[in-house]
């Protein structure tokens, strides 16, 4: 058996077999420590509570504006953020919930003609499949408007395949909405192969710089940071071990577009016109970019594009072209840096 096989099957039995529950997690790597949004936490209220019980999830990686969208939530569990997603997609939108664990799959579907029922319509469908090679779960090329993830990718055994196929199933102008565990170092080799670190979503958490290296080979140049938190490993046999390692619950946004790797000025702004549903006063696209309704704020070409070539674009005002160039574009506050130390702040975007 090779490394990556048996490290899958570890995960496996981690989330198959040993957790039953969220009470059985070691650590609190793996809880929000936020409250949801309201609509939100109202369509939550109506998820079955043997879901609920067995979400794993280290964040909430819903974005706004799905009605109608075509989403999917890699390594989906028992389903909890599949079952949001499904009703703010409503009946003209679609969800895919991907798991290579059999008996959290098994908890997912058990529930879904209640959903169905009570929602008025029936949009999901859960698959068994690898997230390192989508083509396990049948995804196409080109065939999703947003992938979601819920603390799955540090898990991961090839991180690098998981992001090319992200990659390749987002149609272009998709979204990649995730969240993660982070870590603010490379995890040491012994911590890493760690199966009770591992599961506990600490050991394979990716240092935020090779992320960001990793999703740029993948051919994803920026990727934003909406919200970061650090997490509380909350059990002192751990925290010992993992000694001067901080590890971050963070939730990021990318694209697929060809984006610069730096912020570029074109003399660009963009207006939000305050017709997204869920934020009628604000849209808040990364930790330092908020569009306060109908206010022109100066961008860059980057931000330009997410604005004006994705599923956000008839809720913006793009002004201006990229056709003079007016060097690096000033943006964003040192608060900007994701997993580093206060010394190294990270330039944002
Ligand atoms: C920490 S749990 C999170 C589950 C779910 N997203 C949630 O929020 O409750 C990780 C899930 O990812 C699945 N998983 C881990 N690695 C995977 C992989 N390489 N391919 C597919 N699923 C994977 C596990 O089976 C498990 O259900």
């Amino acid at each position: 058996m090779t490394q990556h096989q048996s490290s899958l099957e570890s995960i496996q039995r981690y989330y198959g077999e040993i957790l039953k529950s969220s009470d059985d997690l070691q650590t609190s790597a793996c809880c929000i420590g936020t409250s949801p949004a309201p609509y939100i936490a109202e369509a939550l209220a109506k998820v079955q509570d043997e879901v609920k019980a067995r979400f794993y999830g280290c964040g909430s990686p819903i974005p706004p504006a799905l009605n109608g969208a075509h989403v999917l939530d890699l390594g989906c569990g028992a389903g909890r953020d599949c079952y949001v997603l499904s009703q703010l997609v409503g009946p003209n939108g679609s969800v895919i919930g991907v798991d290579m664990t059999k008996e959290q799959l098994a908890v997912a579907r058990k529930h879904r003609d209640h959903h169905a029922r009570k929602f008025g319509f029936a949009n999901i469908e859960f698959r068994e499949g690898y997230i390192e090679d989508l083509r396990t779960a049948r995804i196409a090329d080109d065939s999703v408007d947003v992938v979601v993830s819920n603390c799955v990718l540090n898990l991961s055994p090839d991180k690098q395949s998981a992001f090319r196929e992200i990659l390749r199933v987002l149609r272009q102008g998709g979204e990649l909405y995730v969240s993660d565990v982070f870590a603010d170092r490379r995890v040491p080799p012994n911590l890493a192969a760690d199966p009770v670190l591992r599961g506990e979503c600490l050991g394979g958490a990716l240092y935020w710089e090779d992320f960001r290296r990793l999703m740029a080979a993948a051919g994803c140049r920026d990727v934003r940071v909406i919200e970061r938190r650090r997490v509380a490993i909350n059990n002192s046999d751990i925290e010992a071990r993992t000694a001067l390692i901080e590890f971050y619950s963070v939730t990021v946004r990318a694209f697929k577009l060809d984006l610069e790797d730096r912020c570029e000025d074109y003399g660009q702004a963009a207006i939000y016109k305050g017709t997204i549903p869920e934020a009628p006063n604000a849209f808040e696209l990364d930790d330092h970019h908020r569009f306060v309704a109908h206010k022109a704020v100066p961008v860059c070409g980057n931000t330009a594009d997410m604005l004006s070539l994705s599923r956000y674009a008839p809720h913006f005002e793009t002004i201006g072209d990229k056709s003079v160039h007016f060097g690096l574009f000033e943006c964003g506050p040192p608060a900007a840096q994701v997993a580093g130390n206060a010394a190294t702040p990270i330039k944002c975007c």
